[in-house]
């Protein structure tokens, strides 16, 4: 008996060492090239290249391209993608937004291939959250891979600083136009804002604010007009706070607008937890001490989410070198290797929360009891045609105020692109 169960034993060891040697033969067989594309370049580098790294760990003879065209939330990046892939030179894997940026846009040209078969493999079905998966599948298939969960309606400050002018943050857009003026009078900035797609970014968080979760969602599904009274609101406030922005914010980036609150220009940014990343990864801040955080006015409890994701186009180069790099983004490993320099924190239920800091880890918790919307200006819950052009509307209100007009501009880009009906 004993020795029929340790001849078993070796059976059983033997074939899990051919098995993990095949694998590995098989993973060092993969050469050639892989090109992937994103915006993550510069201060937005390091977490990718952990991923990178990982990479070039499993599959050194693949040489590894790391085509970016910097530009938050991919501004400058869409634009070249789409040259690209309407010209039939699609890169290997993309970075895309998961929800109607991937799904409005790409999958309904039919450009990419279904990794539904990709996920079974991996076993990842229910390794992601269920609302996740459906945000990046359709009834044919599952689109891409999640690389993370990013919060949008963040508002970021540094404690001393706020301690020193005698402020605290504001719990609502009331109190902010209370404190600014008192700000503004010493001389402080009380908002930071960058270029325009910062605009866009800080709209959704007064959206979100002024409308509460249930009338934000009623936007995406067409029950709420834009041209409504209450959406009208919205701009009316976000015009009253733009009165307490820089004025040089549309030369600006993110990390500037950042950078604006770290070096005490500016008391408060509104922004999404890649700066946390920045402030964490690139400038060494330590979170709680250096940097402060908490939900953006009016929005305690809700959790506006956006999920990068990259995908596979059809007719790739280097379709197997692309599917290796996908099963590495997906991973346990891979996901924890990536958020915590990101700022965001892993799209997978399974993840390791020690590795992440105090910032990602109050965001985890956040994510597992807030209420949970999504972001307008990183792809979740409007098509790409309608993003384009709302930049439009809101280029028209930064330079008129015009919270009439803005609204009703609105509600006619959401009837032309498909997401409301009169
Ligand atoms: C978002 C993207 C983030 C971050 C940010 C700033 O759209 O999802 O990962 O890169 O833009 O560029």
């Amino acid at each position: 008996m004993k020795l029929n169960f340790k001849r078993i034993v070796l059976v059983i060891s033997m074939i899990f060492c051919a098995i993990s040697l095949s694998f590995s033969a098989m993973a060092k067989s993969l050469s050639g090239e892989l090109e992937i594309f994103s915006w993550w370049a510069g201060d937005e580098g390091p977490a990718l290249e952990a991923l990178i790294d990982l990479y070039k760990e499993k599959y050194p003879k693949v040489e590894l391209i790391n085509a970016t065209v910097t530009g938050g939330s991919g501004v400058n990046a869409k634009a070249v993608l789409k040259t690209r892939m309407l010209g039939g030179n699609p890169p290997d894997s993309f970075q895309v937004h998961a929800g109607q940026e991937l799904i409005g846009t790409w999958v309904k040209a039919k450009r990419m291939e279904d990794l539904t078969g990709l996920f079974k493999d991996q076993g990842w079905m229910n390794k992601f959250p269920k609302d996740l998966i459906s945000l990046i599948g359709t009834d044919e298939g599952i689109w891409s891979v999640p690389v993370n969960i990013h919060r949008s309606n963040v508002v970021w400050y540094i404690p001393a600083n706020l301690d020193k002018w005698g402020v605290t943050v504001p719990k609502s857009w009331n109190d902010f136009l209370k404190i600014a003026p008192k700000l503004q009078a010493k001389g402080i900035v009380p908002l930071a804002l960058a270029t325009n797609w910062t605009a866009n970014h800080l709209w959704e968080s007064v959206a979100l604010g002024i409308l509460g979760p249930d009338k934000y969602d009623q936007l995406w599904n067409g029950k709420l007009s834009f041209a409504s009274d209450e959406a009208m609101e919205v701009w009316e406030t976000f015009g009253k706070i733009l009165e307490y922005t820089n004025k040089d914010a549309s030369s600006l980036s993110w990390q500037q607008a950042t950078d604006m609150v770290v070096n005490g220009q500016a008391a408060f940014n509104i922004m999404g937890d890649w700066a946390a990343g920045y402030m964490s990864t690139t400038l060494k801040m330590k979170p709680g001490k250096d940097f402060g955080w908490a939900a953006s006015p009016d929005t305690e409890g809700l959790f506006m989410f956006l999920a990068d994701s990259f995908g596979l186009p059809k007719g790739v180069t280097n379709r197997d070198n692309a599917l290796a790099w996908l099963e590495i983004l997906g991973s346990k490993e891979g996901g924890d290797a990536f958020n915590p320099l990101k700022g965001s924190i892993s799209a997978r239920l399974d993840s390791d929360l020690s590795k992440y800091n105090t910032y990602s880890q109050s965001a985890a918790k956040d994510f597992g009891k807030n209420r949970i919307v999504g972001s307008l200006a990183h792809g979740v819950t409007a098509n790409e045609g309608f993003m384009n052009d709302f930049a439009t509307v809101m280029g028209m209100f930064l330079k008129s105020r015009n919270a009439k007009q803005a609204s009703s501009a609105a509600q006619a880009i959401a009837i032309q692109n498909g997401i409301a009906t009169q």
